[in-house]
């Protein structure tokens, strides 16, 4: 029997933080070493142009997605790692999708509604299928689950439901893709407003943890971690969401548990378990930092991987576009 494929996108906006880290990468590695999955990731430069980017910027934050997925430990051999304006079939098979989708359904996306009051004055038709691209993405390849966070839910729920209106008209063409939520779903917060997810756009760099912080300012961000004024280390997201998000932070990090670590720094107070969380975090991401670098100095490498990537997921891509094509009744030469 052949093995369930996984496929997930990353958008190439910025260094990824501390809460990607934990809540979805670290898990990508870890479906990669159960070896259960054959799993497919891109870096998704298409759907980033929805809102304005500059192009030297887009590129140089393309390389970097994609070094920083080898560099948290991505084998590119044994997933497939591509960039998905290498694989033309994803705007092609987007078009197609398009007229199986209803302008109703689309209205009704949260993320649309989100973005198009963000950025009222580019309001365009990108990024009202921008829905559709992703459904391109995981029809293409057929995949079985889709791991993806809270916000992006909606949107796979919608692929489903054009991929069951496409088989009703052309049956068997598609695999009916579910949302895959992670065993344990890691939600890390802000480290300055602990009620509020941790964002790589946060203005206040000391909200966040990036991928790529030195570990003198890892250990000096979290000295800084708001917290509360009782001191005690204990585990209670609803009376101290400061110190629960350290907890989650440190046991994602260290693999020790909750009531481990609140005997381990019982009495001691927050002047012990911060120093101890920037340490075990800037420990966790030092390989992470050191490769990423090493990566970014040589792009050259990048490039191979790159080209290797897109070529598999091109032959992949291709099968299902013949299906396609065929079934809705292109004339094939
Ligand atoms: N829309 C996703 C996000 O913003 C990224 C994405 C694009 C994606 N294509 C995908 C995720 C396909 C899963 C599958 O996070």
């Amino acid at each position: 029997m052949s093995k369930k494929r996984i496929l997930s996108g990353v958008q190439s906006s910025g260094t990824p933080t501390l809460g990607n880290y934990l809540g979805a990468f670290k898990n990508w590695v870890a479906l990669q070493d159960a070896g259960e999955y054959e799993s497919v990731y891109c870096v998704v430069d298409l759907h980033a142009i929805t809102v304005r980017r500059d192009p030297a910027q887009l590129r140089r934050q393309t390389y970097e997605m994609y070094a920083l997925l080898l560099a948290i430990g991505l084998d590119p051999k044994r997933n497939v790692l591509f960039v998905q304006s290498h694989v033309p079939a994803h705007a092609e098979l987007a078009w197609l999708l398009g007229c199986y989708t209803m302008f109703g359904e689309l209205s009704r996306m949260t993320q649309f509604k989100d973005k198009s009051a963000r950025h009222a004055d580019n309001i365009n038709a990108g990024l009202f299928t921008y829905p559709v691209l992703m459904a391109a993405d995981i029809l293409l390849y057929q995949a079985d689950l889709v791991p993806v966070g809270d916000d992006q839910k909606q949107h796979v729920e919608l692929t489903r439901d054009v991929a069951l209106r496409f088989n009703g008209l052309h049956p068997g063409v598609f695999t009916l893709p579910a949302p895959y939520i992670p065993p344990v779903g890691a939600r890390i917060m802000s480290l300055q407003e602990p009620t509020r997810k941790m964002d790589k756009s946060d203005p206040n760099p000391a909200a966040h943890i990036l991928l790529t912080d030195t570990a003198d300012v890892i250990r000096k961000k979290f000295k800084k971690a708001v917290t509360d004024s009782d001191s005690q280390v204990r585990y209670d997201p609803e009376a101290k969401p400061g110190v629960s998000n350290l907890m989650t932070i440190y046991a994602l990090a260290t693999g020790k548990k909750f009531p481990e670590i609140e005997k381990d720094f019982e009495g001691m107070g927050y002047g012990a378990f911060k120093p101890a969380v920037g340490d075990a975090v800037a420990a966790l991401l030092a390989p992470v930092g050191d490769t990423f670098a090493r990566l970014m100095d040589d792009t050259g490498y990048l490039d191979t991987v790159m080209r290797d990537g897109r070529d598999r997921a091109a032959a992949l891509a291709e099968q299902t576009m013949e299906k396609v094509r065929q079934a809705i009744g292109f004339v094939a030469l």
